[in-house]
């Protein structure tokens, strides 16, 4: 690194959210483009809980492309990340073709930190990949559709890339041109919506998704029926469910499409189990208070992992979450315990405890995240969240 810093003038800072699919995507068509076999549809979190931010500067004292991710630098030739960098790099020069294209040709220097424990075992590649490209698109001056880009990198990162619901179309195209997110509603259409994520305190780490869904596209049945039968339906009913802002409708097609993503994985062979027996007792939860309720205030859905992902309304967000603090008692009797958005303290009646009949299980459940729906990723103008000092190498504080 020269004595003087590098020209670090072309520094660009974003911040992407995480999504999580109440539609799952489960399954490639084809490896090298991450073309799905089937459309999904996701809620973008709210990025004051939970987001990925990436600083990008390009500079021509750089001598190679490097890249640090939550303090570390990592291998800059991961496959997936180099689909990303080239795909962007060619958007750049064929959109600069005629100007003087010398940054185009600038190392990249890239760092990125989570606001949420990389440990927690949350979906943190979609809002990684979508940072990525997103902040490497702006600091390459790329404008325009982006979600094909970052698909490329992790198939649900191409959802990250906007707010609120958000469907990514699987495509019927070969070249995966036509495989891209759109968004369904922005976040402000259904403000009553309240998410609490879950985190199970894991004690395994489970079967990663690519191998998981190579797996499961070989020797599922049950994969290729629902991709075939079942979920072109149900995205056609989510998002009717979503555009009437239909809680009962919403949840019960977001349980049934994770059980049955659970189902396939199941039906894999061998087998894949994401979910524990913590999963399990929420699952029995959810549908316990719901019944006790009679009507469906709660629905979970889960990912490759046994975290539980809780859709709920603003009104029913304190006593649900006073329930999971009773049939989960935290070990440190509840400091940090529920972080995010304010819940309030809620009394449950002895009525609804004994009637939901479980047995309160301690250490199930780490923390949880309490948090909504939120917008897409964003540039951050404040310098002093920049990640990169003026040398290009990450800021102490990063
Ligand atoms: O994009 P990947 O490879 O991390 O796969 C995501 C798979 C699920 O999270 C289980 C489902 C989904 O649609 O996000």
């Amino acid at each position: 690194m020269p004595e003087n810093g590098a020209d670090t003038t072309n520094t660009v800072t974003c911040s992407a959210p995480v999504n999580i699919a109440v539609i799952k995507y489960w399954g490639k068509r084809d490896e090298e483009l991450i073309l799905p076999i089937n459309s999904s549809l996701s809620v973008t979190l709210h990025q004051d809980q939970l987001k990925t931010t990436t600083s990008v500067c390009t500079s021509r004292l750089f001598e190679a492309d490097r890249i640090w991710l939550n303090g570390k630098e990592e291998d800059i030739n991961h496959p997936r990340l180099q689909s990303c960098l080239r795909e962007i790099r060619r958007l750049a020069r064929k959109r600069h073709s005629d100007e003087d294209s010398a940054a185009l040709v600038h190392k990249v220097h890239i760092c990125s930190v989570n606001n949420f424990p990389t440990a927690a075992g949350l979906a943190s590649s979609a809002a990684g990949f979508a940072c990525l490209v997103f902040a490497l698109a702006r600091a390459l001056g790329v404008e325009g559709e982006l979600t094909g880009v970052a698909r490329q990198g992790s198939g649900s990162a191409c959802r990250s890339l906007h707010g609120g619901f958000v469907q990514w179309i699987m495509g019927q195209r070969d070249d995966g041109k036509d495989s891209l997110a759109q968004q369904v509603a922005p976040e402000s259409h259904w403000p009553q919506l309240r998410v609490l994520v879950l985190v199970a305190s894991a004690d395994r780490k489970p079967v990663g998704s690519t191998s998981g869904m190579q797996t499961s596209v070989q020797t599922s049945s049950l994969l290729k029926h629902r991709a075939d039968r079942v979920v072109p339906g149900r995205m056609v009913a989510m998002m009717d469910a979503v555009s009437r802002r239909d809680f009962a409708a919403f949840a019960e097609l977001t349980m049934k499409d994770s059980n049955q993503f659970h189902a396939t994985c199941m039906d894999t062979f061998p087998p894949i189990f994401y979910l524990s027996q913590v999963s399990q007792r929420i699952i029995s939860l959810v549908h316990r208070y719901n019944s006790y309720s009679r009507e469906t205030r709660v629905a979970y859905t889960f990912d490759a992992g046994p975290n539980a992902v809780i859709f709920t309304l603003q009104q029913h967000v304190d006593e649900f979450a006073a329930l999971v603090q009773h049939f989960f008692p935290p070990e440190t009797n509840g400091g940090h315990f529920i972080q995010g958005l304010p819940v309030q303290p809620a009394a449950v009646s002895e009525d609804l405890k004994q009637s939901l009949g479980l047995e309160p299980m301690s250490r199930g459940l780490s923390y949880i995240i309490s948090t909504k729906p939120g917008p897409g990723p964003r540039v951050v103008d404040d310098p002093t969240q920049c990640l990169l000092g003026s040398d290009g190498l990450p800021r102490q504080t990063a």
